[in-house]
């Protein structure tokens, strides 16, 4: 078809355009790839933005990319480097569509620009570690999936140059204190941390974690009692530079007494979300008589392990709010937790957040961030 003149605007004009589309995520991928078909200007404006964060999640959806990424020996080649453009690759909804060859011959091709990717449950395996470790923009890498025991060193060698990698989630039966992987750096900047499976709890009171640790959760780890938990928390490093601490539901063991193990431990914390079946008047307890008040901003009561009801009432909550958790701006509770009684028991807690709130204002001046929340809110 011979390009017709009134087709023809300047580049710059189609760049807005298509930067315009790509900023909207409905239909996004169907209409980026509309944009690619009306002209060769279009094409090369508009390809870039198609690949940057496929949308992959349907098997041929997923069949037609790799085809496309990384074309069978013999077939056509595109002349643009496509793998290039790809910035954020979610395999997460892929099962039994890739092999382990395909994944890691598919990280291959998209290594040079990939910043987030989470892999697929089935076909990610220690085989796609050496492309993996290729892979040194990435930023976010999700393996939560991962049903591989991948041994933990080969894991840490594969990542431990990628000095952007700032969010990690560990396969689903990581042995986090292997001892051949304490010789291993992490990666520097990493700053969040999900770990799952089991560890060693003799060692894991001097485990090294990563230096720049701020925020960690526990994800169906095989047992956090309270004597595992307690050694995991009693780490020094973890007490001095950890900020965020989430254990969720889905792990096994988990005690009230794990619970109560936290504050005394990690008394710096700002955000603490805990299983709100495991929290019980013990808890508040403890925190009632800690002084100084711990620096918790927000507690979230997430989604239980195995009851779910609360186990605490909401005037514990209340005086605890009062004296050892005067800092806490904000109570979450799990959605499945709350039952008509409490639902008009939270402007209760509202109340006792805004005067808190007040009463810092007062104190400092200043008052704490304009942008902060105050009050109770619901997790989805
Ligand atoms: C991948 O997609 C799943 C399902 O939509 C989502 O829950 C997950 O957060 C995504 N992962 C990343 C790293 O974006
Ligand atoms: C928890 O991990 C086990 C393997 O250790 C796995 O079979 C199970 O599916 C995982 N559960 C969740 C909720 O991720
Ligand atoms: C918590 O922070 C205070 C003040 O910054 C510090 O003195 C204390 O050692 C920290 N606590 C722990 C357990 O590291
Ligand atoms: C609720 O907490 C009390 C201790 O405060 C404990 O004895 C009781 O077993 C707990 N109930 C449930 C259902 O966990």
């Amino acid at each position: 078809m011979p390009s017709s003149p009134q087709s023809h605007l300047p580049t710059e004009i189609i760049v807005q355009i298509i930067s315009y589309v790509s900023a909207d995520n409905r239909d996004r991928q169907k209409t980026l790839h509309a944009c690619c078909l009306v002209s060769h200007q279009w094409y090369s404006a508009a390809v870039a933005y198609l690949y940057e964060r496929p949308l992959v999640n349907t098997g041929i959806a997923f069949q037609r990319f790799t085809e496309t990424i990384s074309p069978p020996l013999g077939a056509r080649k595109n002349k643009l480097n496509l793998g290039s453009f790809v910035h954020r690759l979610n395999l997460s909804h892929l099962v039994h569509h890739s092999s382990n060859s395909l994944t890691a011959r598919l990280l291959g091709r998209v290594k040079g620009n990939l910043e987030v990717f989470a892999a697929p449950s089935l076909t990610f395996t220690i085989s796609s570690l050496p492309a993996l470790s290729k892979c040194l923009n990435l930023r976010n890498l999700d393996l939560s999936l991962v049903h591989d025991p991948i041994p933990f060193p080969a894991l840490k060698q594969a990542i431990s140059k990628h000095k952007k990698l700032t969010t990690l989630r560990l396969p689903q039966s990581t042995i986090l204190t292997e001892p051949e992987s304490a010789r291993i750096p992490w990666p520097p900047s990493l700053q969040r941390l999900q770990i799952s499976g089991r560890f060693n709890p003799l060692l894991i009171p001097t485990f090294s974690w990563p230096p720049a640790l701020t925020s960690l959760a526990l994800k169906n780890c095989s047992d956090l009692s309270v004597t595992n938990l307690g050694s995991l928390l009693s780490s020094p490093q973890l007490g001095s530079t950890l900020r965020r601490l989430t254990i969720s539901g889905a792990n096994r063991g988990v005690q009230p007494e794990s619970i109560n193990a936290i504050p005394a431990f990690l008394p710096n914390l700002t955000f603490l979300s805990v299983p709100g079946d495991m929290v019980d008047e013990s808890f508040f307890d403890i925190i009632c008589h800690m002084f100084p008040p711990l620096a918790l901003t927000v507690l979230e009561f997430g989604l239980p392990c195995a009851d779910l009801q609360l186990n605490f009432s909401t005037k514990s909550l209340v005086n605890a709010l009062k004296t050892g958790l005067t800092n806490v701006r904000e109570v979450g509770f799990a959605n499945e937790l709350v039952t008509d009684q409490l639902a008009t028991e939270h402007d209760e807690i509202d109340d006792v957040l805004r005067q808190l709130e007040e009463h810092r204002v007062s104190q400092s001046g200043s008052g704490t961030q304009d942008e902060a929340q105050i009050g109770v809110y619901l997790l989805p």
